[in-house]
C-alpha cells in the first residue's frame, strides 16, 4: 500500500494506493527536526499524480517553516488525496488513517482543504496520529477560525507598515475564497468594520457571505484587480504570478492560502510595485498553532494558543521591519529568519 519515492531534500516521501477504496495520495516528511512532521491532508482533483507529488512537497516544505514560524516542536509534513472531496467515503478515510499508522507517529495529520472535523474522526478510527478533532481527549476542532484570526492579526501589523494606522476600519478587503478560512475571515473583517468584496467558484457560498456580512460579491477571475486596499488570497496557492502582479490595486497582500507566490521571483515583483506581502507561512500559522496544541496534547490550550498568536504577530512585526531596514522583500527576509531558527535547532 506504502511506496517510498525518493526525494532529495525530503525526509520521507511515501506513494498510499488501495485499490478497494480507491485511494491514490501521498505523504510527505520534509523535516522532523524540531519535532514530528505536522501539517494537515489535502483533497483535491489533480490533473495527474505528478501535479498531486508535487503539491505535496511544495506544502510539506512550507509547513517546516510555518511550524517554525511560529515556534512549534513540530517538523513540516503534509498528505494530499487525489480525488474530487465530494466523493470522498469513511472507507476511503480509514485507508488513509492506516497509512498514516504505518509510519508510527512520525507524521501526524489534521484538516486541510477539502477536509472537515468529521472526516479527521474517521481518520482516527485507524491511528491516534491525528488532530483537529472535534472530540476525544484534547480535541481542538476545526482550526480555521484561529487561522482567520491569526490572518487578521497578520493584517493589523501589515496594516500598520503600508497605511501607517493598523485599524481595519473603513478599509475595502478582497478576499478571495470563501471556505472554512475565507468565511471566518470575513466575519472578523465585518466585525472589525472592514467593507469586503468577495469572490469564489460557488457562486453559493458568494451569496451567504454577502448576505452575512453586507459584501459585495466580486469576479472569481478578477477579484485580484479589485480597487481595494488589501488582496487577501484564502483559496488555492500560486494566485499571485507574473499575470496577476501586475494587475493589483491593493497595497497589501495579506491572506490564508499556502503557497501563493507562484515562483520566488513574486515577492520580488510584488516588491517593485510597492505593494506588501505578507509571508503567508507567517500570517496563516494560528491554525497549526491550534492543532499543535492537541497534538502535544496541552491542559489551558486556549491560553497558550492565544500567546502563540501573539508571539505570531510579533515574528511577522519583526519580518516587516527587517524587510523594510535591508530594502528586500518580506518572503525573503522570512525565510532567513526563519531558516536561522532552523539551523539553530539543528545543530
Ligand atoms: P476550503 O476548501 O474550505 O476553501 C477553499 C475555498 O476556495 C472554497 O470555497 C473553494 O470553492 C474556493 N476556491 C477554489 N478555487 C478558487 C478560485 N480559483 N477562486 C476563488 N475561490 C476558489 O479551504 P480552507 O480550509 O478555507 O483553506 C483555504 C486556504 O488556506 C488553502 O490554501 C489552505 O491550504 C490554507 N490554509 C488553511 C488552513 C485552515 O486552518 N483551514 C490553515 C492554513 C492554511
Amino acid at each position: 500500500m506504502l511506496t517510498r519515492v525518493a526525494i532529495e531534500g525530503h525526509e520521507e516521501v511515501w506513494r498510499v494506493e488501495d485499490a478497494e477504496t480507491g485511494l491514490l495520495g501521498f505523504i510527505a516528511l520534509h523535516s522532523t527536526q524540531l519535532g514530528p512532521a505536522a501539517g494537515g491532508l489535502r483533497m483535491r482533483s489533480y490533473p495527474d499524480s505528478d501535479a498531486a507529488l508535487a503539491d505535496v512537497l511544495n506544502l510539506s516544505r512550507g509547513m517546516s517553516f510555518k511550524n517554525a514560524a511560529a515556534n512549534l516542536p513540530l517538523g513540516g509534513g503534509k498528505a494530499v488525496i487525489l480525488g474530487d472531496p465530494a466523493t470522498k467515503t469513511p472507507a476511503l478515510l480509514r485507508a488513509m488513517g492506516r497509512a498514516i499508522h504505518t509510519l508510527g507517529g512520525r507524521y501526524w495529520t489534521a484538516e486541510d482543504m477539502g477536509m472537515s472535523p468529521e472526516d479527521m474522526a474517521q481518520i482516527a478510527r485507524e491511528t491516534p496520529y491525528v488532530a483537529g478533532r472535534d472530540s476525544g481527549p484534547f480535541a481542538s476542532g476545526d482550526p480555521s477560525p484561529v487561522t482567520a484570526r491569526g490572518v487578521l492579526n497578520a493584517m493589523c501589523v501589515g496594516a500598520r507598515h503600508a497605511f501607517g494606522d493598523d485599524s481595519l476600519v473603513g478599509r475595502r478587503i478582497a478576499v478571495q475564497g470563501l471556505g472554512h478560512v475565507g468565511w471566518h475571515l470575513c466575519r472578523l473583517l465585518h466585525q472589525v468594520g472592514a467593507d469586503l468584496t468577495v469572490a469564489d467558484t460557488d457562486a453559493a457560498r458568494v451569496a451567504q457571505t454577502c448576505a452575512d456580512f453586507g459584501a459585495e460579491a466580486g469576479d472569481v477571475e478578477t477579484i485580484h484587480t479589485t480597487d481595494a486596499d488589501i488582496f487577501a488570497p484564502c483559496a488555492i496557492g500560486g494566485t499571485l504570478n507574473a499575470a496577476t502582479i501586475p494587475e493589483l490595486r491593493a497595497r497589501l497582500v495579506a491572506g490564508a492560502a499556502n503557497n501563493q507566490l507562484a515562483s520566488p521571483d513574486a515577492a520580488d515583483a510584488l516588491r517593485e510595485r510597492g505593494i506588501l506581502y505578507l509571508p503567508d507561512y507567517v500570517a496563516n500559522g494560528g491554525g497549526i498553532i491550534n492543532v499543535a496544541a492537541e497534538i502535544l496534547r496541552l491542559d489551558g490550550g486556549d491560553r497558550w494558543v492565544a500567546e502563540k498568536l501573539s508571539a505570531l504577530s510579533d515574528t511577522m512585526e519583526r519580518v516587516l521591519t527587517r524587510a523594510r531596514a535591508e530594502d528586500r522583500s518580506p518572503a525573503y527576509l522570512a525565510d532567513l529568519i526563519v531558516g536561522e531558527r532552523l539551523l539553530r535547532r539543528a545543530v
